[in-house]
Parts: C-alpha cells; structure tokens; sequence
C-alpha cells in the first residue's frame, strides 16, 4: 500500500498533465491585464474575426479615458486549440492607436492565459518627430471572473 501511493501519484499526474495542453483556449470573454486594463472581446465569427472594447487603467498624457472599441482576428480554434491572434484598439479620447498580436495559452494549472507584445503610435505634427511616435511593450492577460 505504501509503495502503491506514489505510483498512483505519477500515474494521476500522468493522466491529467496532458488534457492542460489539450484544452482550448478561448479569446471570447473578459479579460485584465498585469497593468489593470480590461477588456471585453465578443464570440468569434466563422472566419475568426471579433469585437470588443477595451478600458486601459494608464494613457501616455495622463487624459481622462473611455471605454475604446477594438476589431481583431484570430486562427480558428477548430484548428488550432492555442490560437495566434491580433487586434487593433482604436482609443476614442486620443488620437492614438494600439495594435497588439499573441497567443492564447492554457498554462501548467489549465487557466487560459493570453501572452501578447503592442505597438503604440502617437501622432506626430513633424515628419521629423516620426522616430519617436512608436512604443513598444508586452502584457498579460488573465481571464477576469465576475465577483457575485
Ligand atoms: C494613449 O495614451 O495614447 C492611449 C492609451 C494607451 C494605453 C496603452 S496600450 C498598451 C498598454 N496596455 C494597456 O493596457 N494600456 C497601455
């Protein structure tokens, strides 16, 4: 019996370590971000295009926000059960766009977790002034549960 207790132990661990890999990740739904951001992305077409809005906590010039619409696409989970992914948030209380592209993943605990790099661009007045109108940067995104 005292033996049998660790095989088991490796043989459960066995068992469930895969279907973490295999569940699917599924975009659709809300999500925050390590900055505090939300964002809300809805179902999914047949093609694998969505909406959503987006409601960052930070802004470059300290600007009062509002809830921006986002448009994205992403490869059909059909396919692929940790899809690719990009979106582009267009920031209705500046003039300001952010394009951000990833991977939905379904980490080693099974929660979906999304791994994505953005591109800022600010607008410039000066042509000259075109080399420091782009930020970059990285976030991550974890599903947000309603709190009942
Ligand atoms: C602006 O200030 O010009 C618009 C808001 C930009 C917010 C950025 S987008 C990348 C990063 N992630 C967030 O959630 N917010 C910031």
């Amino acid at each position: 019996m005292v033996q049998a207790t660790p095989f088991l132990l490796v043989l459960s661990l066995a068992l469930v370590a895969p279907s973490f890999s295999s569940r699917k990740c599924v975009l659709t739904g809300k999500w925050i971000n390590d900055l505090g951001s939300n964002m809300t992305i809805g179902p999914m077409n047949e093609k694998g295009d969505f909406f959503g809005n987006y409601t960052t906590t930070v802004t470059v010039n300290k600007t009062e926000t509002r809830t921006s619409p986002m448009l994205g696409s992403q490869h059909l989970t059909k396919e692929k059960s940790q899809p690719t992914f990009g979106f582009t948030v267009h920031w209705n209380f500046t003039d300001s766009v952010t394009v951000f592209t990833g991977q939905c993943f379904v980490d080693e605990l099974g929660n979906e977790v999304l791994k994505t790099m953005w591109l800022l661009r600010l607008p410039e007045n000066n042509i000259n002034d075109d080399w420091k109108a782009t930020m970059v940067g990285t976030n991550v995104f974890t599903r947000l549960h309603s709190q009942k």
